[in-house]
């Protein structure tokens, strides 16, 4: 992550909120085809993996192979749906600036996408992973305000209780890598899964991985892995269950998180319900 200052260099239009135009013109048609690339790769194996709601987001925002989506469009439909809008960032922001976003139900968003030669493997979230594998999840309500208190609780995290790492590990295993338990069966709905196919596929259907029931003070004792597919997953039983958990004051479980153990990532407890794979 860089500083506003040195962001300057190489976009001078960027704002003190981090923002900057998408300038949508600006895509190639190479561009827009790595974007139908992925996307139809994705939409190949997503039908019957994917949490419903997902699906459902995706279809709601017309979000499309042909072209990698217009923002202000795409924010004119969020907008009407949950009052959420997409904004375009050069990359990664600091936490107060992300939090801030969320809190304003403004979600930051890579205006680039990944080189042909990076399909399966990028280090910093693109507009594919940003749009396609977090845009469809902000149409859901519940999940829309549970975005939006996270901010909220961020900027708290980071003021007053120091408590960083225990939140961005919440995020990390619910809003980037989460698992959901439906009627129809295990499902996917982090972004860090549906726009992967390759995790797609592995957090479902692979043995290797513990697949462990929702539990928030283990989610935020559990370190996570950035360099490779994750080695647990954590699976809600709902979205109202997941906003239910979370939307009261951490206050006192951060106090709790103080002292105790922290787990590693695919540490598996006595205490952890875990679920058997999808059939594949
Ligand atoms: N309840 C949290 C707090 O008191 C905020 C929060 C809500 C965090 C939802 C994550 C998700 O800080
Ligand atoms: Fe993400």
């Amino acid at each position: 992550m860089q500083t506003l200052t040195a962001l300057k260099a190489l976009h001078p239009e960027i704002r003190a909120d981090f923002t900057i135009e998408q300038h949508w013109e600006r895509y190639t048609q190479a561009e827009h085809g790595i974007w139908r690339t992925l996307y139809e790769r994705q939409m190949q194996i997503l039908p019957g993996r994917a949490a419903d709601e997902f699906l459902d987001g995706l279809k709601k925002l017309k979000l499309v192979a042909e072209r990698i989506p217009n923002f202000a469009r795409l924010s004119d439909d969020l907008q009407r749906l949950t009052g959420w809008r997409i904004v375009a960032v050069p990359s990664l922001v600091p936490d107060e600036i992300f939090f801030d976003h969320l809190a304003h139900r403004r979600f930051p968003a890579g205006r680039f996408i990944r080189k042909p030669e990076q399909l399966d493997y990028i280090e910093e979230p693109d507009v594919f992973h940003d749009v396609f594998g977090h845009a469809p999840m902000l149409v859901h309500p519940v999940f829309a305000d549970y975005m939006e208190a996270y901010g909220k609780g961020g900027m708290r995290a980071l003021t007053e209780f120091h408590a960083l790492k225990n939140l961005a590990r919440l995020y990390w295993y619910t809003v980037e890598f989460g698992l959901i338990e439906t009627a129809k069966g295990l499902r996917i709905y982090g972004s860090g899964i549906v726009s992967s196919h390759a995790e797609t596929l592995y957090a479902l259907e692979n043995p290797k991985p513990n697949r462990i029931r929702f539990e928030l003070e283990r989610v935020m004792r559990t370190e996570y892995r950035i360099d490779d597919f994750q080695e647990s997953y954590f699976v809600i039983p709902s979205f109202d269950r997941l906003f239910d958990e979370t939307y009261k004051d951490f206050a006192a479980l951060y106090r709790t998180l103080q002292a105790g153990p922290t787990y590693r990532p695919g540490e598996v407890l006595a205490s952890d319900a875990l679920a058997a794979p999808k059939a594949a």
